[in-house]
């Protein structure tokens, strides 16, 4: 933290969310709280409340959460210290300048030269483009059936035939090789000196989520090899935290996206009115690109290449995004090879089509599975079967493996009891027989138990926040210490102190945590979803199952890590169990 904790805490009591958030969005008070229409999702209908009171927000439809520099983080996609900054001079509060560390103020200077940098990149690349020298590739581009207007809201360039004309360039605005080496725009060595990376190409500039160029693409006017070549993961370009075509797919207000694998794809569903849609950087989707799509969306629909590869990656990508809570449907594109040759072909209508037909992901992930057997024979089509209920067996939740086992039932047409029962004697034989489960799917399941576990801790941070009385009931039952995820452990660390000291204010704690990644993870934490629960007898069923799993929990990591000659930590254990049985008879009251 690079600031004093009282300096922040003072800029943001200055900024009411209320009136900040009103900047962006049109707030209507209702109630304790004002509602108005989310801006990270589309929606018709109100679900966005901003709190006066405790000064948070939070979208009941998509789940976004926070005090007033998360809002900012993540509408401008500003970093902590960005935020805490526009903040501070909406309030006219004055931050000094001293409390940088000097490395984190030069990794912030790095930061800002190399965008400058990339900026000035690509706005020569596009001059280029629109230049004699650029004829070739501006030929190219329109051969490829873009307009004008798509080449300039994409910005897209030309890096001309010299190996170093962009390199002399960035040298007359004063860069030195070093920053540009940084920026991966040109190479070196001893032989050649220093050079551009890019030549000859047209060029894709590649943009972050708030409009500011992070790489590039670069693809041979022909069939060169590489095809495409792409900057090098530098510290404002990471891969697998970054969409291409995400700046303007964010605000296409589409509750999902189109996610392909090319940057042409991309451009083609752009230009034909699919303004969501997003594509990977040339790498295979990662957990880091669902989390950032589910900033956005719950739902996706996969248009990758209809090859074995793409098919691949689309299977790749799908469970994925489920472990992040996005559905993913797959739209096929055949007979053509992409999203682009398919639009070229048919046209947007036709791919509108596609859309609506397009198959639920684990559907298709059968049909791919299908080709292992011989469907036209019986032990053929009982293999299949047995793997598909294999595969039924892995959803946990009752509900949704109940609908996946009568949608498969339908699909094959085979008795959707029968289909029931082998998926039972499925997964009670897997239980049993372990050497059935690939190892993979051993792993997921440790995941597993330990998200279920991360997840009850996440509830009841979330119930404490919103319910004293929940608080008062368990403060003797569950503290800090059961909370077994560091980040999750402090933060209950520092809401049972201002428990104690009676001022409740998770705003406030928020504010503890500037680096990005661990502050929207922390608002996230207060607002976690919980449960449907309707009657407040449910809820305190609830309430419970959730402590006694939270400690459990905690006593499995305690023994795990128990010492067999420590005597007191047993002991300390003991007791830890014999309260647990206590609590399976504890009354909670909700009121
Ligand atoms: P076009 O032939 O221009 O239509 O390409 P495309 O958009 O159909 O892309 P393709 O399906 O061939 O590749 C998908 C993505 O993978 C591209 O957008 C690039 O990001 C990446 N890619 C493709 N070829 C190469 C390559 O040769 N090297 C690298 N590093 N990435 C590539
Ligand atoms: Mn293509």
């Amino acid at each position: 933290m690079y600031y004093p904790e009282e300096l922040v805490e003072e800029v943001r009591l200055k900024n009411d969310i209320v009136d900040v958030i009103s900047g962006y969005v049109k707030l209507q008070k209702k109630g304790s709280s004002h509602f108005g229409l989310c801006p990270f999702h589309n929606e018709k209908s109100p679900s966005f409340s901003v709190s006066r009171g405790k000064q948070m927000y939070y979208c009941f439809g998509c789940g976004a959460g926070g005090n007033v520099f998360t809002f900012l983080m993540e509408y401008e996609n500003y970093s902590f210290q960005e935020a805490l900054k526009v903040l501070a001079d909406r309030a006219g509060v004055e931050l000094p300048k001293l409390e940088y560390s000097k490395e984190a103020k030069e990794k912030a200077e790095l930061k800002t030269i190399l965008l400058e940098v990339n900026k000035l990149a690509a706005k020569y690349f596009y001059v280029q483009l629109k230049s004699e020298q650029g004829r070739a590739a501006y030929t190219y581009l329109k051969d490829r059936k873009l307009s004008d207007e798509t080449i300039t809201a994409f910005g897209l360039g030309y890096s001309n035939k010299y190996s170093d004309d962009l390199y002399r360039y960035l040298k007359t605005k004063g860069y030195t090789d070093e920053v540009l080496l940084k920026a991966g725009l040109i190479s070196a060595d001893e032989r050649h000196g220093a050079y551009d990376k890019f030549w000859n190409r047209v060029m894709f500039p590649i943009m972050d989520a708030n409009n500011r160029v992070i790489g590039f693409g670069g693809r041979v006017m022909g069939d060169g090899k590489p095809k495409y070549l792409n900057s090098p993961e530098t510290p404002v370009f990471d891969k697998s935290r970054n969409l291409y075509g995400l700046h303007r797919a964010r605000i296409s207000r589409k509750p999902y996206f189109l996610i392909c694998e090319g940057y042409m794809d991309v451009i083609a569903l752009h230009q034909a009115g699919f303004t969501n849609a997003v594509a990977s950087l040339g790498t295979a989707l990662t957990e880091g690109h669902a989390a950032l799509i589910k900033r956005y969306v719950n739902q996706v629909y996969l248009t990758y290449d209809s090859d074995d590869a793409g098919t691949r990656a689309a299977l790749r990508a799908i469970p994925i995004l489920k472990s992040m809570g996005i559905t993913a449907k797959v739209i096929r594109m055949d007979p053509y090879k992409d999203p682009d040759e398919f639009i070229k072909n048919l046209g947007a209508e036709a791919f509108e089509e596609r859309i609506h037909k397009a198959g639920n992901g684990f559907l298709f992930s059968l049909k791919i599975l299908e080709q292992d057997y011989d469907m036209a024979s019986p032990e053929g089509r009982t293999g299949f079967l047995r793997a598909a209920a294999g595969r039924l067996a892995e959803f946990e939740e009752e509900i949704e493996r109940s609908n996946y086992i009568e949608a498969v039932a339908k699909a094959y047409r085979v008795n959707v009891e029968e289909l029931r029962k082998l998926v039972v004697k499925t997964a009670l034989q897997s239980g049993m027989a372990k050497p059935v489960t690939r190892p993979k799917a051993t792993v997921n399941k440790e995941r597993r138990k330990e998200d279920g576990a991360l997840k009850s801790q996440r509830i009841l941070l979330t119930w404490l926040i919103e319910d004293e009385n929940i608080f008062r009931q368990i403060a003797g039952v569950i503290g800090p210490e059961d909370f077994t995820e560091p980040l999750y452990h402090t933060v209950a660390e520092l809401l049972y102190r201002q428990q104690e000291e009676g001022t409740m204010n998770p705003a406030q704690i928020m504010n503890r945590f500037t680096d990005e990644e661990e502050h929207r993870r922390v608002a996230e934490l207060f607002h976690t979803r919980l449960p449907e629960i309707s009657t407040a007898q449910e809820k305190e069923k609830a309430l419970k199952e959730t402590v006694v799993r939270i400690k459990q929990n905690s006593l499995d990591e305690a023994s795990k890590s128990l010492d067999a000659t420590d005597m007191e930590g047993l002991q300390r254990l003991m007791e830890g169990k014999r309260a647990l049985q206590d609590m399976k008879e504890l009354h909670i009251s909700i009121n």
